[in-house]
């Protein structure tokens, strides 16, 4: 093995999974956010972990509210997610600038993203916080998947040079099948 700077070795976790975290104020407009920092962390109950930088709009809104929907984007919503990660929700209504609509949720007051591969419902249940990030924790109230889509994306090293087109499928990485 050879020892290298941190950043040389953390490149090789792609390509990594995204997820679009949405979240919304009681009756204010939802937001969402790409996050590939993202985790199941107990398996009884079902929780998973969102880490959120300080600065994000998304990280204000967490800690106003009770709970988060984890969506997986699907391989048509590729340039809805970069936008997504390109802009903040303080300054723009993101599901009006892109083609991503919403769906009520189940159990929560976040809604869904309609035609995600996956949506998860989380009650948010702690928080914990990690240097320049916040931890935040949900437990699953309920989950859903899309009867059309079922191929999600993933970010590759090459997004930030490549736009949208370095949000990848499986099948694209790989060259064949899943
Ligand atoms: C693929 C991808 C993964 C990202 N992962 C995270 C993450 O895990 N945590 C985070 O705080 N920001 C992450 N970001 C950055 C936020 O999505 C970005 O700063 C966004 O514009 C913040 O939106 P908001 O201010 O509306 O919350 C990621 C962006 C992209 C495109």
């Amino acid at each position: 093995m050879k020892q290298v700077k941190p950043e040389t070795a953390i490149v090789r976790k792609h390509p990594s999974w995204i997820f679009q975290v949405v979240t919304a104020k009681k009756n204010g407009r939802p937001n969402a956010m790409p996050a590939s920092w993202c985790t199941f962390c107990s398996a009884e109950p079902i929780m998973m972990a969102v880490s959120v930088a300080l600065d994000r709009h998304t990280h204000e809104l967490l800690e106003e509210t009770d709970d988060f929907v984890l969506a997986f984007p699907n391989k048509e919503q590729k340039e809805d997610v970069f936008y997504c990660g390109r802009n903040s929700g303080e300054n723009v209504d993101k599901f009006e600038k892109t083609n991503l609509e919403t769906t009520p949720a189940a159990e929560i007051n976040t809604p869904l993203i309609e035609d995600s591969v996956a949506c998860f419902e989380c009650k948010k249940s702690g928080s914990i916080e990690s240097g320049d990030h916040t931890i935040f924790i949900g437990e699953l109230s309920a989950t859903h998947v899309s009867e059309k889509y079922t191929e999600k994306i993933y970010t590759t090293k090459g997004w930030h040079e490549k736009g949208a087109e370095g949000f990848k499928t499986l099948a694209e990485i790989t060259g064949g099948g899943q």
